[in-house]
């Protein structure tokens, strides 16, 4: 399906480097061109004759290459391919994209382009998680710039987190979801993700611990396979995935009239940690302590959005999925969660403290289905993430 497509790749100097190389392999095994773009910083990680040989075409590094510009003037190079992917993707290439810097080829070709540009971030974990790059990153996003990854894992500097660049075929598959390819083209998934926050008052509210990670992670997967994603999250601490549709709620109600607003969808996926209670009445003005003791709270129910969702008589999502994060026995309380709900399939997972899960990097599912349960291995919540939305395709069809 990437057949006869042309791809100008911009390899920047970061360890990560080195898989630019299967990159292009894999890239060209798939019938692409590919017109490599090296950074000087890049020549530090890997050589242009590797990077030219692998490719079967010159590198270009220097704006200032006469022949090159005889040849080819930097415009017509940006503007050649049918898109161009940056990996590794650096924090300060990062920083100069968003700012806006041409101060060299690479730079200056994705100034000039006006292609698609797709990006692989591959830094240390701190780097990744610096403001500025948090900053640069959502600057990035809002230009309508793609983004596949990091991955957490562990780095070369050997430290842990996220900021590994993702692997080549998972590259490969955000480049064909930019080409519109992919088993979910097409389709429409809703996902809800992230914790919600019920106020007591204006600066008070009652939360959970969800990060959104795996929601946000789930999100990316079907974006990868080429969904349109509607995502519906509460406040979470990961910021949520590129070329999304995102809404941002804070409470349990809105986010049901906000997922009621994004149906039709061929499947919706309910990974939000939802609170089961608001306060009834909150206050608008900050509670003040009193000399007349404690003040009393009274709750009401939220709306249970996954089950009313799984309820539609019309409209409803061919798939719906709910999670279930259990911390005693998991499958038990989950096979009859999926019962009440109505839901098709039921993710369930282990959270209790010490399984490290909620908040954490990695995730050990079962799948409930019509079909019986799935168990599977613990695995980065990425690669969770991969295969719940292969499972998800695969049941569409
Ligand atoms: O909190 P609970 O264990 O019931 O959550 C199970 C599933 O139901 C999750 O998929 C969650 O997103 C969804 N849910 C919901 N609305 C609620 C409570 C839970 O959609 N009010």
């Amino acid at each position: 399906m990437l057949h006869g497509k042309h791809v100008l790749l911009i390899i920047a100097g970061g360890i990560a480097a080195f898989k630019a190389l299967d990159l292009i392999r894999r890239l060209r095994e798939r019938g692409v061109k590919v017109t490599p773009v090296m950074t000087r910083a890049a020549h530090e990680f890997v050589t242009p004759l590797s990077v030219s040989a692998l490719a079967g075409r010159a590198v270009f590094s220097d704006l200032f290459d006469l022949t090159a510009e005889a040849e080819m003037g930097h415009i017509e190079l940006s503007r050649a391919a049918d898109l161009v992917v940056v990996a590794p993707a650096t924090a300060d290439l990062m920083a100069k994209m968003a700012t806006g810097q041409a101060d060299d080829l690479a730079s200056t070709l994705l100034m000039a382009t006006d292609k698609r540009v797709l990006i692989a971030p591959a830094m240390n974990v701190r780097m990744w998680q610096h403001p500025a790059t948090v900053r640069n990153l959502a600057v990035l996003h809002g230009d309508g710039i793609l983004s596949v990854g990091p991955d957490d894992g562990t780095m070369a500097c050997g430290e842990f987190g996220p900021g590994r660049m993702s692997e080549v075929p998972d590259i490969i598959a955000a480049i064909a979801a930019a080409f519109g390819h992919g088993p979910l083209a097409g389709r429409h998934v809703l996902v809800t993700s992230g914790p919600t926050h019920e106020p007591i008052d204006p600066v008070r509210y009652i939360a959970n611990r969800s990060s959104g990670a795996q929601g946000t992670a789930l999100a990316r997967a079907l974006l990868d396979l080429g969904a349109r994603v509607t995502f519906v999250t509460g406040p979470a601490a990961v910021p949520p995935p590129q070329g999304a549709d995102v809404i941002r709620v804070q409470t349990a109600r809105e986010m049901l009239s906000a997922v009621q607003g994004a149906l039709p969808a061929d499947a919706a996926v309910f990974a939000a940690a939802v609170a089961d209670w608001h306060v009834t009445g909150a206050s608008d003005q900050k509670i003040k302590k009193t000399g007349d003791g404690m003040p009393t709270l009274t709750f009401a129910e939220n709306p249970d959005i996954l089950a009313t969702v799984s309820r539609m008589t019309t409209g409803r999502p061919a798939l719906v999925v709910g999670f279930a994060a259990e911390t005693q026995d998991v499958i038990a309380h989950a096979t009859a969660k999926r019962q009440r709900k109505g839901c098709d399939w039921i993710v369930a997972n282990d959270v209790s403290p010490a399984t490290g899960i909620m908040g954490g990097a990695e995730n050990a599912v079962t799948i409930i289905t019509d079909d019986g349960t799935e168990e599977w291995p613990r695995a980065p919540k990425q690669a969770v993430a991969r295969d719940l939305a292969a499972k998800i395709a695969g049941a569409l069809g």
